[in-house]
């Protein structure tokens, strides 16, 4: 698939999954996508946990029931960074940055090998979900979960939501946009 038909293709999906598995080689693929992403200095600060051991995938896919997705996946992805991340270019540390462009990386790579996914962030943020998978993975104190992407293959069309036009958020040379209402 093209590149710009991924990334057009790529969408949230939290519709039901397939009972196929995914492929070991994929899931290496799709991480080794997320390893090409670039990093604030280069630092490479995202640390990544396959997981398919049936054992954890099962009490992760019970965490959130009302996400089909994260309860029907049989793999899934943890992008694991730093709890207090060390300021590395002038007082500054770039690592949730590095982990988002790991991860859209992952989903381009998801999406082109005919899987769907999710982006789980905002909501492992509350009632102390990430530090729930954290135990669930063995994850050391000085660690953190940030992302998640559970991988399946979708049983029922979807597609990427509604963007704003191209006016609403673009403008050449100098800021003209609208301010919103
Ligand atoms: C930083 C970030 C956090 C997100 N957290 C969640 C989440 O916890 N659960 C979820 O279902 N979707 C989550 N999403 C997915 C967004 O809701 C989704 O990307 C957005 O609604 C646009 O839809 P699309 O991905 O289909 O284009 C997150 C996306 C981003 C970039």
């Amino acid at each position: 698939m093209d590149l710009f038909d991924v990334i057009k293709k790529r969408h949230s999906y939290r519709g039901p999954l397939s009972n196929q598995p995914v492929k070991q080689h994929d899931l290496r693929k799709i991480v080794e996508a997320g390893i090409c992403a670039p990093s604030g200095k280069n630092a490479q600060t995202t640390q990544f946990i396959i997981i398919d051991d049936q054992k954890i995938i099962k009490q992760l896919n019970a965490l959130h029931p009302a996400n089909k997705t994260m309860n029907q996946a049989t793999a899934m992805i943890a992008c694991i960074i730093d709890d207090q991340p060390e300021q590395i270019y002038e007082g500054y540390n770039f690592q949730l940055e590095d982990c988002a462009a790991a991860t859209e990386n992952m989903l381009l790579a998801i999406t082109a090998l005919g899987y769907a996914s999710v982006w789980i962030d905002g909501w492992l943020r509350v009632k102390n979900r990430a530090e729930s998978v954290a135990k669930l993975l063995n994850i050391p104190a000085e660690k953190k979960v940030q992302i998640i992407l559970p991988i399946g293959i979708p049983t029922e069309q979807w597609q990427q939501k509604d963007r704003m036009n191209f006016e609403q958020r673009v403008c050449k040379n100098t800021y003209t946009l609208q301010k919103e209402n």
